[in-house]
């Protein structure tokens, strides 16, 4: 047993899962910028209150979830690692008076986010999120746009049919009075509530909605729902998004019982499975609309939506359908050498091609030639750059370690020949012989 180990809940990612991470990044950030949406940064901490006031004080992130930080000094803020995003870019879009840069502000940021949870498979302390928020637009096309966005994440991510779960869950005009009925209902069927859901009735009686108790799907479905009880205005919202949505091709299925985790939320909700899968602990996006953040946080009313998607779940689902996630970076070249001493002239050699562009390794141990070739191969270089007693004369055998033939080239045009010869490759056709 080693004596260190990563922390329980979180995990080092070695370099093929930290290759399909990197993959997801960047296809997020290309996705984002073609949708018009600019990378953002904010701290990996912020004041605790920024999350208790932005996310909500008795939601499950804050309550047990929050990362509290040990400050040094009595007096100092008390600061938390931050469990999402958005809190963070609400919080800087006050700070820097953005509600004064044209309107909607889209912004989007990828990492990670920390979360005292409990961890499981997929739920981890520290994990990575895709998030992108529209900040300044009521909608309802804007919401459509990020539903969409986040579906062709997934596409062309390589993971096929994930279903996306939409509900409105109302505002401040509709909610109260439904929360009131909803909470009379569980009320009246109190014997039938599991103890645990007896305990969140008075606190968080939406929550019990999305339970996934045998027991409380049974009450559920008889349970009030939302969308009947929206007020006008959020009702013509939400079939607005849905006739948008209808316009730009996503499916989606209405789910009346669907809640957020999260407090900040009014009118839109949605969130990701993947194909064949459901329940809160397995979804691998979630987002919508938050018209009263930026508000609670000391800004001006100014409405926002967005989504946050798990990278680690959307890897372990590409995982389970099979899908690759991780492409090994492979050099194009190997230098190796018949003198295995002779560590300095393949670093020089593997310099100077690196110099020109190409991704080379150089075999900078000191075992035998043979060896060397071996390890080329396994690490599934097309060439190997072999010096040998022609390094005198300033040439070098250049190996297609595929098709096994070999030929000499000079030292001076050896970086535009493997360029040469790797296009050849990449076409399938040999490389000519001298
Ligand atoms: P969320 O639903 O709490 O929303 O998280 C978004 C996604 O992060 C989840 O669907 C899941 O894939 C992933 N996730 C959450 N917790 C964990 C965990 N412990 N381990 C692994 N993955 C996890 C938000 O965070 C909102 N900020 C989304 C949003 C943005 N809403 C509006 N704008």
């Amino acid at each position: 047993m080693p004596t260190f180990r990563a922390p329980r809940g979180t995990r080092d990612l070695l370099p093929p899962e930290r290759v399909g991470l990197a993959r997801l990044e960047r296809l997020a950030q290309d996705l984002a910028a073609r949708y018009g949406y600019h990378p953002i940064e904010t701290p990996l901490f912020e004041q605790s209150a920024v999350f208790e006031r932005g996310i909500g004080e008795v939601t499950d992130v804050v309550e047990k979830e929050l990362f509290l930080l040990q400050p040094r000094d009595e007096d100092a803020e008390r600061w938390a690692l931050r469990p999402e995003p958005t809190a963070g870019i609400v919080r800087a879009y006050v700070q820097h008076g953005m509600q004064t840069w044209p309107q909607p502000v889209k912004v989007t940021m990828t990492g990670s986010m920390f979360r005292y949870d409990r961890p499981q498979a997929g739920r981890y302390r520290q994990f990575w999120q895709f998030d992108v928020e529209a900040i300044g637009d009521p909608g309802p096309a804007v919401d459509a746009e990020i539903i969409e966005l986040a579906a062709r994440f997934y596409r062309d991510a390589g993971l096929p049919g994930v279903t996306i779960l939409l509900n409105s869950i109302g505002d401040g005009a509709c909610r109260p009075a439904y929360v009131d009925e909803l909470t009379a209902f569980y009320r009246a069927h109190l014997g039938e509530l599991p103890p645990a859901e007896r305990a969140r009735l008075e606190r968080a009686p939406l929550r019990l909605l999305d339970s996934k108790d045998a027991r409380m799907v049974a009450l559920n479905a008889v349970a009030p729902q939302i969308t009947d009880r929206l007020c006008d205005a959020c009702a013509a919202h939400f079939a607005a998004v849905r006739t948008h949505l209808h316009a730009v091709g996503v499916d989606y299925q209405l789910e009346p019982h669907l809640v957020r985790g999260l407090d900040y939320y009014t009118r839109t909700a949605f969130e990701v499975y993947p194909a064949g899968v459901s329940g809160q602990q397995s979804a691998i996006g979630g987002g919508g609309r938050y018209d009263g953040l930026v508000e609670l946080l000391g800004g001006r009313p100014t409405p926002g939506i967005g989504f946050g998607l798990g990278l680690d779940r959307v890897l372990l689902a590409l995982g389970a359908a099979g899908v690759p996630a991780t492409v090994e970076p492979a050099p194009v070249a190997v230098v190796v050498g018949s003198d295995p001493a002779d560590t300095v002239a393949r670093l020089r050699i593997a310099t100077e091609l690196r110099g020109a562009g190409l991704p080379v390794r150089a075999e900078l141990g000191q075992r035998k030639l043979g060896k060397q070739l071996e390890a080329a191969a396994r690490d599934g270089a097309h060439f190997a750059v072999i010096l040998g007693d022609d390094l005198a004369g300033a040439h070098v055998q250049l190996r297609d370690l595929e098709a096994g033939t070999q030929r000499a080239v000079s030292v001076t045009g050896l970086a535009r020949e493997l360029e040469r010869a790797t296009k050849s490759h990449r076409h399938g056709l040999a490389t000519p012989e001298s």
